[in-house]
């Protein structure tokens, strides 16, 4: 992939937390990659970075496939080892197994109210997309608030993101202000959302985003055969219908996953010039497109195999990362139970 997609900061330091999560509803795609992986792998070099597998978020949705969550925390696990995310320099974690974010979740309830919470533009948007309407259950209309107990449990002031995470971040800091105010101690500080460059990679049908609930989704465990088949039905022009045409680069989908994953890019310039003028055709750029994804695929798909035969391994690093998170779960809420007066029996 290019080089210097990713905006860091100035905060620079060992003893600054980054944390990022992820929903464990399917395995992750190239707009994962693009927009948040890649950030992580760059990040664990500078920060103390957690990433965690959401699964109580992934419940908040499909708390009755529980089957489904837990298959996909190995999945994503696997996902993430394979991109090179080193469990040495970053600590992976179960959500669900650090009890202290929903205990922390249910304090911070009372610190927001059920209108802002309705007003939150990703979760709106998520309920349109699932057809919520009055079987909106409060778990799916608080998510953002327990996520705020994901970024604050560990003091997290770095969040790798992509855009639809901003709310949730504002979220987390209103409710690290209040608390503050309300309680009248510095517990937490403020998070800041670190947006890639390359924020969002359209997806296969040349919608503004990759989504597996989408179908336009190239996943990193895809094969060969399945990589090929996404690329070659990807969006073009759909007024280029001859190779003589003259094509528009614009909004053409394999250009733009050229953009980000062709490392010859003097080349994808000159392929640019040649589309627009007519007499290059969509199947050679596709082709290219393919052999550029499969140089970037194959030896992850080899280390995912290689992790998948050794299930053991991957669940050990989520052990010991987890026990690792819950131990510092445990000093921030010493911390907030203090302020909030129910350390009774200390
Ligand atoms: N909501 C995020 C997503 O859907 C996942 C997530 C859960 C997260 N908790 C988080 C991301 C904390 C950053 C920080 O992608």
């Amino acid at each position: 992939m290019k080089e210097n997609m990713v905006v860091d900061n100035n905060k620079k330091d060992k003893k600054t937390v980054a944390l990022t999560g992820d929903r464990p509803t399917g395995p992750l795609h190239l707009g994962h990659y693009v927009g948040s992986l890649a950030n992580r792998l760059v990040l664990q070099e500078s920060y103390t970075q957690y990433v965690m597998i959401a699964d109580v978020q992934a419940l908040t949705d499909y708390y009755e496939n529980p089957e489904k969550v837990r298959e996909n925390v190995l999945q994503v696990a696997c996902d993430y080892l394979a991109v090179g995310i080193d469990p040495l320099k970053t600590t992976i974690f179960i959500q669900s197994c650090i009890p202290q974010i929903a205990e922390l979740t249910v304090f911070y309830l009372n610190l927001v109210t059920v209108n802002r919470l309705k007003r939150n533009p990703t979760v709106k948007n998520e309920i349109v997309q699932r057809g919520y309407k009055e079987n909106l259950t409060a778990g799916f209309l608080c998510y953002p608030v327990s996520q705020a107990a994901d970024i604050t449990f560990i003091k997290a002031q770095v969040i790798p993101v992509g855009e639809d995470q901003l709310p949730m971040i504002e979220q987390t800091n209103e409710i690290v202000r209040s608390f503050n105010r309300i309680y009248g101690a510095e517990v937490f500080v403020e998070a800041e959302a670190l947006v890639a460059k390359i924020a969002r990679l359209p997806g296969t049908d040349g919608s503004a985003k990759m989504g597996k609930s989408l179908g336009n989704a190239i996943f990193l465990s895809d094969p060969t055969d399945v990589v090929v088949k996404k690329v070659m039905s990807m969006y073009t022009d759909p007024l280029h219908l001859k190779v003589a045409d003259p094509g528009k680069v614009e909004g053409n989908t394999v250009f733009m996953y050229l953009d980000i994953f062709d490392k010859n890019q003097e080349e994808v310039s000159q392929l640019k010039e040649h589309y627009r003028r007519g007499g290059l055709g969509d199947v050679v750029l596709k082709k290219r497109l393919i052999e550029v994804l499969e140089q970037f695929l194959t030896p992850l798909r080899e280390k995912r195999t290689l992790l998948m035969n050794d299930k053991e391994q991957v669940m050990r690093i989520l052990k010991d990362g987890t026990q690792k998170t819950e131990e510092e779960a445990e000093k921030t809420m010493q911390e907030v139970r203090s302020v909030m007066k129910l350390d009774y029996f200390k």
